[in-house]
């Protein structure tokens, strides 16, 4: 299998996108996928994931304390074969550095993978509580498990 690279995308790349992140990794081991993230805002670069994020992967068998907050740049979209926003908000942002219709069909919303044409947000959990990350990584959980199997069986993601 070709390597496939895969770039998951919040707004501060400390809660949801470490999660997405560290979720499709765990998956992915034993395939030809290199899997990071970055934020649309520079708020919290050079952070580690927030501390509910780490939790909940940790209760999962996952560990995401080692990744790093940064911003996403221009050049991400000509780097990564596939890029997933969390809310439409960070895919508005993302698509604003799109400088061709190459790179803009790469742009996706990650819950339209389980969740085909609706366009749902993953909610942004960092002004709520603990249940906020449960939801945030049973969401993702189920759209990270749909890309996987399309890498893996090499379908367009
Ligand atoms: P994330 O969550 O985009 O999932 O990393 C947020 C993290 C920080 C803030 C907002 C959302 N903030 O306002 O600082």
């Amino acid at each position: 299998m070709k390597q496939k690279t895969i770039l998951m995308v919040c707004l501060g790349n400390i809660c949801r996108s470490p999660l997405a992140e560290g979720i499709l990794a765990s998956k992915c081991e034993d395939l030809n996928v290199v899997v990071d993230s970055a934020g649309t805002s520079a708020h919290h670069v050079g952070e580690g994931p927030d501390h509910r994020s780490v939790h909940i992967a940790t209760i999962n068998g996952i560990d995401i304390g080692d990744q790093r907050a940064r911003k996403l740049m221009k050049s991400d979209l000509e780097d990564f074969d596939y890029i997933f926003a969390m809310d439409s908000a960070n895919y508005n942002n993302i698509l604003k550095l799109a400088t061709n219709d190459e790179d803009r069909k790469k742009v996706k919303l990650i819950l339209n993978e389980s969740n085909p044409g609706q366009n749902k947000a993953v909610p942004d959990p960092y002004y709520g509580g603990d249940q906020g990350f449960e939801n945030v990584f049973t969401l993702l959980e189920e759209a990270c498990e749909v890309i996987k199997n399309k890498l893996k069986n090499e379908f367009d993601v």
